[in-house]
């Protein structure tokens, strides 16, 4: 790993996306805000940049990327979509959607980047400052989330820097992300196929295909040796201290992450309390979710007990999210 490196921090703005695309086109390593989480840029063509990322990361090579462009027309260079694959383009990009696609003949996108895959994973992030960046930069840009692999996912710069900094080039402070679960990715090779939830729910997935979207083999969810959208190892998401699930109490030495409005029994002696949304709202929950869990971790507890949360809307990727940081280590 480079590490030692002077990683300049800067605010978003003209001068910020400039500077993020002259990093790009020189093999540097860029974090830049989306919707859903800050996101590590490298330049998807360059394999060297690509090669220097996961190092950055520590991420394990055999986990594919997602290439990030502006528009509809930059994807189909990389992808070729179906009629079913580019319905929900149109619907929902710009926005928090990943689709997986056969890539083009020609497809500039690095084979490290799609870790030898014949399929490639392409998103619009709708956000000014990711917009700026790219369309400054021109091409296409492989983007996982900007965090020490196996760390939550960065909703804020500074969780960026406290992972990444002297360990990358740059990073494009655009302030808090609003959405705060990572994209929800749609595998389109055969049947619209739900490989990840995240921040866009399945409904209103759904609601566009006039389908249910299909699910995969349950023996790929809990392989970890042969996952779906193979990033999702089943400890992907992990604060320091043990996670308890759809807790009804807490206990002295825990932290509470609550939702909704229901007060706990042990509520007043926890070490610390953090309310994803008091008045139950998800979206308000999963732009909470990570940057809670950050904090709360912060704190050093025994434990984080979590409250249940429903399994509709934002709360499918919620809870999945939290499963993976609930897994033992
Ligand atoms: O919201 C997001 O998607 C953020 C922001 C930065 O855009 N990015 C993100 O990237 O979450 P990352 O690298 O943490 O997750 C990418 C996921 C992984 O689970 C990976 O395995 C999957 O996408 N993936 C990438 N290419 C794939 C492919 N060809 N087939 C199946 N899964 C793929
Ligand atoms: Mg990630």
């Amino acid at each position: 790993v480079k590490t030692g490196l002077e990683t300049l921090i800067l605010s978003a703005g003209a001068a910020g996306a400039e500077a993020a695309a002259r990093t790009l086109a020189a093999g540097g390593l860029v974090a830049f805000p989306t919707e859903t989480v800050y996101g590590l840029g490298a330049d998807a063509a360059n394999a060297a940049a690509i090669a220097h990322l996961y190092a950055a990361k520590g991420r394990p090579a055999f986990n594919p990327l997602i290439a990030h462009v502006p528009d509809i027309a930059a994807a189909r260079r990389i992808g070729r979509f179906d009629a079913r694959a580019l319905k929900l383009a149109e619907a929902f990009w710009p926005g928090p959607l990943t689709l997986v696609v056969p890539k083009t003949e020609g497809c500039p996108v690095a084979d490290l980047a799609t870790a030898g895959l014949d399929t490639v994973a392409i998103r619009i992030p709708a956000h000014p400052v990711a917009e700026a960046i790219l369309r400054a930069f021109g091409g296409a840009v492989v983007a996982p989330s900007a965090n020490i692999s196996g760390h939550v996912s960065p909703t804020l710069a500074a969780h960026v820097e406290s992972d990444l900094a002297g360990r990358i080039d740059l990073i494009v402070d655009g302030g808090p992300v609003t959405v705060g679960v990572e994209s929800t990715i749609v595998g389109c090779l055969d049947a619209p196929m739900l490989l990840r939830p995240g921040g866009l729910s399945r409904e209103r997935i759904e609601a566009v295909l006039g389908a249910p979207l299909a699910r995969p083999p349950v023996e790929a969810e809990s392989d970890d040796s042969q996952p779906l959208a193979p990033g999702m190892l089943a400890s992907h998401y992990a604060p320091r201290a043990r996670v308890r699930l759809n807790a009804r109490d807490v206990a002295l030495d825990e932290a509470l992450l609550a939702f909704g409005s229901e007060r706990l029994p042990g509520v007043d002696a926890a070490v610390a309390v953090m309310n994803l949304s008091p008045t139950g709202d998800l979206d308000e929950a999963a732009a909470n979710l990570f940057g809670y869990l950050r904090s709360l971790d912060a704190r050093s507890p025994q434990g984080i007990a979590v409250m249940a949360i429903p399994e509709d809307g934002l709360g499918e990727a919620i809870n999945d999210r939290l499963r993976r940081a609930a897994v033992a280590r």
